[in-house]
């Protein structure tokens, strides 16, 4: 199993391109699945594990780092794009495999509208709201090079485990 990389690897801060062939990336998607649910993380994106390509997998469960997370279904989200969103944002508690033992409090907008390609090639258009939304938006955010502690506007906003 390979590793997610942390904070500080240039990677993480690249902007990632569109996939043009899903075939060749499946056995990737595998792996970066694997780590995903090993790791205990709700979300994760192709560029923490140094492939900077538009690809993240979202899936929300409660698990031992999220304890109060709605359960769904892990979506893989391939060329994914932010079609519309809410004005309205809230806050809310996030972390990153790639930013250990870390958590902040960061501002997301409540829901989004969104589209991407699944696995099979289809374009897919769907709405999230709460936390999946922001799970989105925190992978998303990955494919930007930006990372959640970018985006945590205090110190007091920010707690070490
Ligand atoms: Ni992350």
């Amino acid at each position: 199993m390979g590793k997610v990389l942390t904070v500080g690897n240039p990677l993480l801060r690249k902007v990632s391109k569109n996939v043009e062939n899903i075939q060749e990336i499946l056995p990737f998607i595998e792996e970066l699945f694997n780590t995903m649910t090993e790791e205990d993380g709700v979300g994760i994106a192709a560029p923490q594990y140094g492939y900077n390509i538009n690809l993240f997998i979202m899936y929300s469960k409660s698990n031992s780092r999220y304890p109060d997370a709605p359960e769904s279904e892990p979506i893989i989200l391939i060329n994914p794009k932010i079609i519309e969103h809410s004005e309205e944002t809230e806050y809310g508690l996030e972390g990153c495999l790639s930013v250990p033992k870390m958590r902040g409090l960061v501002k997301r907008y409540k829901w989004l509208k969104v589209q991407y390609t699944d696995i099979n090639g289809n374009i897919i258009e769907d709405t999230f709201q709460g936390f999946i939304a922001r799970i989105f938006q925190h992978e998303y955010d990955h494919l930007l090079g930006l990372l959640y502690i970018d985006k945590v506007e205090k110190h007091e906003d920010l707690f070490f485990l």
